[in-house]
């Protein structure tokens, strides 16, 4: 039994002050994206608790704008890299004394916002998120954008998707050295042919070693890092995130403020169709700015940008061969479809239920319903089948990674809505 009251303890159980962790095995503090698809599914159960959720990750953000990654509110063990290895300090938030990491998420805290808001129709709680949401969206066109239309990452960890195999060229062109550290992800001998590989992780860490020896300076790790990728499910979410900024603020009454963000959107939506699509493989593929080129793969981030009406029509209908691709395993979709696939690893192949989520919600956008009702339905027979698993083989059904994690759980009332 898989239900509503299943998901709901679950996230009662992961909930601590104000925030939910992912999986209390492996994710033990408020991340980013994880807080936004959670404050979705509980604002159909429990609103207070959702709004609470969005508000306590924007307490996170930086004065600079930028909301981040971790937000470190306790002193749990059992994660690497903590605090000590990130060194952010605490003098960089506005609203609250915590330690955080050095990198953002996809912004789906945007969207949330707005589900959370919509839902409710707590004007107190658009007043008081608004602003945050706006400085946010400020910070990717000014710290992370080199043309003011489209935004780039700069760590695999902040496209939310590790180790997709969209990011081994970028990584593969880097030499991390010698780089020491302890990785406490892998519990057991089974986790650990399900969590990305050490070639992966001496990167990662080496990214972050680097962005703290340049004391995260947004323009030096520009020159330098290299790992700068215009990631297109990043960009999809900003799209979004613009679109939902325009809607909270004509709600709000603030014309101009709703025109300049409808603008903005329109803007990075055209520059994902002109530039980013990828016609040979149907899809959209991200770009590598260090290196100057495509990163041409089947990766299910390349079907989100349907999330922000992207593609045009002619674009769609190609999409939809490579979406049959994606369709064509026992459940959909699979998070990447490729010659490195990998049905039980992390984000090389296994099926997640948030990027389900928004890739449902994208079909619907461009008005494919048969297609959004099949990613639906196996979303559900996932659940149904293996409860709130991390993510699971798209062949076998089985669930993979962490039990009991808090997205899986939350969407499970999100599509039961
Ligand atoms: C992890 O630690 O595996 C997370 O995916 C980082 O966000």
């Amino acid at each position: 039994m898989h239900g509503r009251e299943s998901a709901v303890s679950v996230l009662d159980a992961n909930r601590r002050d104000g925030y939910t962790i992912p999986s209390a095995t492996l994710y033990p503090f408020q991340w980013n994206w994880d807080s936004a698809f959670v404050a979705v599914g509980l604002a159909h159960v429990e609103p207070e608790a959702a709004k609470r959720e969005v508000r306590t990750l924007l307490d996170a953000r930086w004065e600079n704008g930028m909301v981040p990654q971790i937000a470190f509110w306790s002193d749990a063990a059992g994660y690497f890299p903590g605090p000590e290895e990130w060194r952010v300090g605490t003098d960089r938030t506005v609203h609250a004394d915590v330690e955080t990491s050095g990198i953002t998420q996809p912004p789906m805290v945007v969207p949330a916002a707005e589900y959370v808001y919509e839902v409710t129709g707590d004007e107190a709680f658009r007043d008081s998120v608004l602003p945050d949401l706006e400085a946010y969206c400020e910070w990717w066109l000014r710290e992370r954008s080199d043309d003011g239309e489209l935004v780039w990452v700069r760590h695999p960890w902040a496209t939310g998707m590790d180790d997709s195999p969209a990011w081994v060229g970028p990584l593969e062109r880097f030499d991390p050295g010698e780089v020491s550290y302890t990785r406490k992800d892998r519990k057991d001998s089974e986790l650990a042919e399900q969590r990305p590989t050490d070639w992966d992780y001496d990167r990662y860490v080496a990214l972050v070693r680097q962005g703290r020896e340049l004391g995260w300076d947004e323009a030096r790790l520009r020159e330098e890092s290299p790992f700068v990728v215009e990631d297109v499910l990043t960009n999809a979410l900003f799209v979004r995130a613009c679109e939902s900024v325009a809607a909270l603020s004509a709600d709000a009454g603030d014309e101009a403020a709703a025109e300049r963000w409808r603008a903005q959107a329109e803007t990075t939506r055209r520059a994902l169709s002109e530039r980013r699509f990828d016609d040979d493989r149907g899809l959209f593929v991200s770009y590598d700015l260090a290196a100057d080129e495509p990163l041409p793969v089947r990766s299910i981030a390349g079907l989100i940008p349907t999330l922000a009406g992207a593609p045009t029509d002619e674009q769609f209908a190609r999409m939809r061969e490579t979406l049959d691709e994606f369709l064509a395993y026992e459940y959909a979709a699979p998070s990447y479809v490729g010659p490195e696939m990998d049905y039980d690893r992390y984000w090389r192949g296994p099926v997640w239920l948030n990027t389900n989520w928004l890739l449902e919600r994208g079909l619907r956008r461009m008005g494919a319903d048969a297609e959004a009702d099949r990613v639906r339905a196996d979303s559900l027979r996932l659940l149904d089948r293996e409860g709130f698993r991390e993510y699971f083989n798209p062949e076998t059904g089985s669930g993979r990674g962490s039990g009991r994690f808090s997205w899986s759980a939350a969407l499970s009332l999100a599509w039961a809505a």
